[in-house]
């Protein structure tokens, strides 16, 4: 029976360490470990590019792709000048989630108390808050999150020093250069 490590990383790093004739399975503990899903979420998740689709998948403005990551709710769309946008996919009233799934929204519509966003973020009107003095509706605009194109795939980040995706993925632009990947549409999948 595989025995338990105290700390999964440096268990890990000791597998990965042998050669490859004499590889074993991952420890148990990079399946189990609160600690090494924490790792994972602090060096990996919220520091790299992560991919959520094809971007002629989100073709039409208001075409949009909700998503996690590293436990953020994130809307990822086309905006109504045609650029793609990822923001925060949580209200700025009181934190419902604005949008599910995908779709096609010409504006984002909070479930809760109907605060209404354009698709570049700004929020455009609030019920009720009309009677509220002090509010002023040009302060709250859903956080930005960053988002590139690369290839006809869209990527998002939530680091704002990662380097860009094409420069990260360069050797891979070079090796794959003749697949014409970017005019891969989504019905290629079908
Ligand atoms: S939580 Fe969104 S409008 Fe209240």
């Amino acid at each position: 029976m595989p025995k338990d490590h105290a700390d999964p990383i440096a268990a890990l790093r000791e597998n990965t360490a042998v050669p490859f004739e004499r590889a074993r399975a991952m420890p148990n503990e990079v399946y189990t470990s609160q600690a090494f899903v924490d790792a994972e979420l602090e060096h990996v998740f919220r520091k790299d590019w992560y991919c959520v689709g094809r971007a002629d998948a989100l073709s039409s403005p208001g075409d949009y792709v909700s998503c996690e990551l590293a436990d953020q709710p994130i809307v990822v769309l086309r905006d109504q000048d045609g650029a793609l946008r990822a923001m925060s996919n949580v209200c700025l009233h009181r934190m419902s989630t604005l949008l599910h799934g995908r779709g096609n929204a010409k504006t984002i519509v909070c479930p809760y108390h109907a605060w209404t966003y354009n698709l570049d973020g700004k929020l455009r009107g609030a019920p009720a808050m009309a009677q509220n003095d002090a509010f002023c509706k040009d302060h709250y605009t859903l956080p930005q999150v960053r988002c590139e194109e690369w290839l006809g795939w869209v990527f998002i980040c939530l680091d704002p020093d990662a380097a860009p995706v094409a420069e990260q993925l360069s050797d891979v632009a070079r090796m794959i250069e003749g697949y014409n990947m970017t005019g891969y549409s989504e019905s290629f999948y079908e």
